[in-house]
């Protein structure tokens, strides 16, 4: 299959700059070599183009942004990057969207739901289920899937409607980090949550295959939502919002390769993004080498 990767390098949604390298690190770190060895055609589509951050103003008024930052900045980009993936998707092929911080996922999913019902499979320490009005930092990149959800009020862009996306099919794996007003969204939600001590529990493969089994119980496919913290710090310091007790090297790739062989025998995968990269915090580009290593995965590459 033709993978067609979309660079996003937007840092509009998190509080530090350097995630906006995330695409040029993860490129640099063999991420073609790794795809082709999976067994795919990767073709570079390049970066879209951001504006640069100095040169706009965080608080830009807008009704009801709430308290998020730079949102008719994310706004313009999503909409963008929404229709580069929904034609990738109608040219058959396949949208790998490199981020950038997570508000990034606003346009991929978007994008990827608007022709089929769409489950997610959203990797992650945090929940990013805030609203303007409940973010504790107005940081958009923990708003996505508020946004896509229709929870909130998000400037003059209403993302859900055209987008369809069902809560009941969106599955999170591997969270830790939950704000208060997030909880409760979560608890009054369809969503499936498996936290970290679902995954100390019952171990990660178990919980992945629970994962799979919702998010494509009466869908066409899966988004998978790949954000670097979900990994523990030790293995993947660079990204701006570490939090301790995160997966480890082997879950991560072990999770990844159960969706890949589901994906052999079920066609079930639509649409990636890898966010959160941050070159600045990393060391030595291991945190890109680790994001270009567990796409492969996700594409099927196998040790043997
Ligand atoms: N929950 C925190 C917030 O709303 C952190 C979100 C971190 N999100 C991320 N994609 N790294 O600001
Ligand atoms: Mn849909
Ligand atoms: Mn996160
Ligand atoms: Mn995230």
């Amino acid at each position: 299959r033709t993978v067609r990767i979309i660079g996003a390098p937007m840092d509009y949604g998190a509080n530090r700059r350097g995630v906006d390298m995330g695409p040029s690190a993860i490129r640099y770190a063999d991420l073609a070599d790794g795809l082709e060895q999976a067994g795919a055609v990767p073709v570079d589509d390049g970066d879209l183009s951001m504006p640069r951050a100095e040169e706009r103003d965080p608080d830009a008024d807008q009704p009801s942004r709430g308290n998020a930052k730079f949102l008719r900045e994310i706004e313009d980009v999503c909409r963008l990057l929404s229709d580069r993936v929904a034609s990738t998707l109608a040219d058959g092929e396949f949208p790998l969207v490199l981020g950038g911080d997570h508000s990034v996922a606003i346009g991929s999913l978007t994008g990827s739901a608007r022709a089929a019902e769409l489950g997610v499979l959203w990797f992650d320490a945090h929940a990013d289920c805030n609203t303007p009005e409940t973010s504790p930092t107005g940081n958009v990149h923990g708003m996505p899937l508020a946004a896509v959800l229709g929870r909130g009020t998000f400037g003059d862009t209403e993302w859900a409607p055209a987008t369809g996306l069902c809560e009941s099919a969106i599955v999170y794996v591997g969270l830790r980090s939950i704000d208060e007003r997030e909880r409760t969204l979560i608890r009054d939600s369809e969503m499936t949550a498996f936290t970290m001590s679902d995954i100390d529990r019952r171990g990660i493969s178990a919980v992945i295959e629970d994962a799979l089994t919702i998010a494509t119980d009466g869908t066409d496919g899966v988004h998978v939502s790949l954000d670097l913290d979900w990994l523990d710090p030790r293995t993947a310091p660079g990204v701006g919002t570490p939090v301790r007790g995160g997966v480890t090297y082997r879950e991560a790739h072990a999770a990844l390769e159960a969706i890949s062989r589901r994906d052999e025998a079920d066609d079930i995968l639509r649409s990636m993004d890898v966010v959160e990269v941050n070159p600045i915090l990393d060391e030595g580009n291991e945190t890109a080498t680790l994001a270009s290593e567990l796409t492969a995965s996700t594409f099927g590459k196998r040790i043997l």
